[in-house]
C-alpha cells in the first residue's frame, strides 16, 4: 500500500497521521479538513492537506473517515459515488454500523475501527470490525493500525462496549490515578514525585500482569500481608464498593454509547432513505 487518505484530520485523525507517519516515514499520507488550523496541523505531520474530499479519496490506497458522525454525509456528498468504488474504508466514527456505511458507501469495502487517544503515543489498543472476509484487505487495514499499537478483531457488537472500555477508558484511568496521586499528597508527599511513582507502579503492575499471565486476583493476594497495610486499603474500596462502581462505570458508560450509536445511525439512514 503506497497511500493512505484521513478525512477529517481532527483530535484522533491528526494523531493516526502523526503515528503513521512515524512508524513508516514512506507512506503517502493525504489529509483533509476545513479549518487552516486543521489543515496547518496535519501538513506539519507530514500530509498532503486539501479542502477537498474527493482529491483526498482519489489519491489514496485507502481511506479512513474521522469525520465526527453528523459531518459522515458532507463529506460523502462532497465525494463523486464512483470514487469509492473498491476502495478500502475504514470509518473509525462512533456508533456509524457496518450496512449503513456499506448502504451509503456503495462499492467500498467498509471496516469500522475504534482506537482511543493512545494513539498519541502508538499505545492504542484498536478494535476493528467488517464484514469482509477477504485476507488480504484485512491484513492491509491491520497493518495500518499495528502502526500504533495493537489490533483485535472483534464482532460489530462488541464496539459499543469498547467505546466505553478502551475509548472511554484513559479518562477513567487518568481519574484513578488522581485520586492515588492526591492520597499521596494527603499523606504528606509532594504531588510531583507522588505523580510519578503513581505511573511507575501502574507501569509496573501491567508489566507483572502481562508477563506473569496471572489473574489480577493472585496479584493482590500476593501483596497482601496478614494484618499489614494492604489488607486496610482492601477494605476501603471494598466497604467504598469501588469494584462494584467501577463495573457500573463501565457498564453505563457501554449503554450511552449504544443510545447514542442508534441515535447517529438511525439519523443517516433516514437521511438517505429520503
Ligand atoms: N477523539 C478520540 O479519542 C476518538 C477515538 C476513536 C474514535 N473517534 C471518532 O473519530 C471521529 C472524530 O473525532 P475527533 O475527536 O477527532 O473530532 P474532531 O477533533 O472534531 O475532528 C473531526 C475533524 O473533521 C473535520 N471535518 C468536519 N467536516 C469536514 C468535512 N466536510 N471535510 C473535511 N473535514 C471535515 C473537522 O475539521 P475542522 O476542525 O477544520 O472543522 C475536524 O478537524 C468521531 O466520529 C469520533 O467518534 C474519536
Amino acid at each position: 500500500m503506497r497511500s493512505v487518505g484521513v478525512l477529517g484530520a481532527g483530535r484522533i485523525g491528526s494523531a493516526i497521521i502523526r503515528a503513521l507517519k512515524s512508524c513508516t516515514p514512506d507512506l503517502e499520507i493525504y489529509a483533509s479538513g476545513r479549518s487552516e488550523e486543521t489543515l496547518g496541523r496535519a501538513l506539519r505531520f507530514g500530509a498532503k492537506v486539501s479542502r477537498d474530499n474527493a482529491y483526498v479519496v482519489r489519491n489514496s490506497d485507502l481511506v479512513i473517515v474521522s469525520v465526527k458522525p453528523y459531518h459522515f454525509l458532507d463529506v460523502y456528498n462532497q465525494v463523486p459515488a464512483d470514487f469509492w468504488s473498491g476502495k478500502l474504508v475504514v470509518s473509525v466514527m462512533a456508533g456509524v454500523r457496518l450496512e449503513t456505511l456499506s448502504r451509503v458507501l456503495q462499492g467500498a469495502k467498509v471496516f469500522r475501527a475504534m482506537p482511543n487517544i493512545n494513539t498519541l503515543v502508538s499505545k492504542s489498543a484498536t478494535a476493528i470490525a467488517t464484514n469482509n472476509n477477504n485476507s488480504e484487505d484485512r491484513s492491509l487495514v491491520e497493518s495500518v493500525f499495528r502502526c500504533f499499537g495493537s489490533v483485535y478483531w472483534v464482532p460489530e457488537e462488541y464496539l459499543d462496549i469498547w467505546t466505553s472500555l478502551v475509548g472511554s477508558g484513559p479518562a477513567f484511568m487518568a481519574e484513578i490515578i488522581d485520586g492515588l496521586v492526591l492520597g499521596a499528597v494527603s499523606s504528606g508527599m509532594t504531588r510531583d514525585i507522588a505523580y510519578k511513582a503513581t505511573l511507575d507502579m501502574i507501569e509496573g503492575t501491567v508489566k507483572l500482569l502481562r508477563e506473569l499471565g496471572t489473574h489480577p486476583i493472585e496479584i493482590r493476594d500476593e501483596v497482601t500481608t496478614p494484618s499489614g497495610t494492604t489488607i486496610q486499603g482492601l477494605k476501603i474500596l471494598e466497604s467504598k464498593g469501588i469494584k462494584a462502581g467501577l463495573m457500573e462505570v463501565v457498564e453505563t458508560s457501554f449503554r450511552r454509547s449504544r443510545e447514542i450509536g442508534i441515535e447517529i445511525d438511525n439519523s443517516i439512514k433516514a437521511k438517505i432513505s429520503h
